[in-house]
């Protein structure tokens, strides 16, 4: 195979989308789009976060060290993108209509309708030159009821739930078909009614 060097790129290694909750310092909640999000292994799972520069997220995340992760599916696509390319400090971001209630165990606003929400505890902070990566101990996930029934496989449920994967700029579908580039796909959620 004959190969070309690039500069840093994670051009087709696709990612998984999360909307991360926060509450803000009036107690209002705020989600942001996310995939640099991976697992880590210290005697138990956990998750790592990375934030690159500044914003609404990752302030309320220094205030209060909790928030939640849930997993984006291509239903949730339109809302995720907006919410992924609407900074939380403009005034009009969360003037939505979107159902939330509150985690089981840590005070974090979780998306009702996405079926797999983490609730995470931030134990270590690591500033960089301009990013930051926090880990994470993970402290409740919520499962839909329909991913933990037994007599159904977990190909079907993937297929059922359809998260997205994003790289090259774009969203993909959980059967690979494009859905569109960063900052498209929320032009539907003007459409709706
Ligand atoms: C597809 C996509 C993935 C993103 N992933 C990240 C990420 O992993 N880390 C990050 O710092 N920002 C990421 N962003 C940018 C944030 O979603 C964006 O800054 C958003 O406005 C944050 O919302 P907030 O200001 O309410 O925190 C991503 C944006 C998009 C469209």
């Amino acid at each position: 195979m004959s190969k070309t060097s690039k500069k840093p790129t994670n051009d087709f290694c696709p990612q998984t989308l999360f909307l991360y909750g926060t509450y803000d310092d009036e107690g209002r909640a705020d989600f942001g789009l996310f995939c640099w999000f991976s697992y880590i292994w210290d005697g138990e799972l956990g998750v790592m976060a990375c934030f690159g520069g500044s914003k609404l997220t990752k302030e309320n995340i220094h205030r209060r060290k909790v928030f939640s992760a849930n997993l984006v599916t291509e239903k949730l696509l339109p809302l995720a993108d907006y919410l992924g390319n609407t900074p939380g400090h403009s005034p009009e971001k969360m003037k939505l209509d979107i159902e939330t209630e509150e985690g089981r165990v840590l005070p974090v606003p979780v998306l009702t309708a996405s079926p797999v929400n983490y609730e995470l505890e931030v134990k270590q902070f690591i500033p960089l030159k301009d990013g930051e990566v926090m880990l994470c101990s993970i402290r409740n996930v919520l499962q839909d009821d329909a991913l933990v029934k037994e007599e159904v496989g977990s190909p079907e449920k993937l297929a059922a739930i359809a998260p997205v994967h994003t790289t090259c700029s774009r969203y993909f579908s959980w059967d690979g078909k494009n859905m569109g580039a960063w900052g498209e796909p929320m032009a539907d959620l003007a459409k709706k009614p």
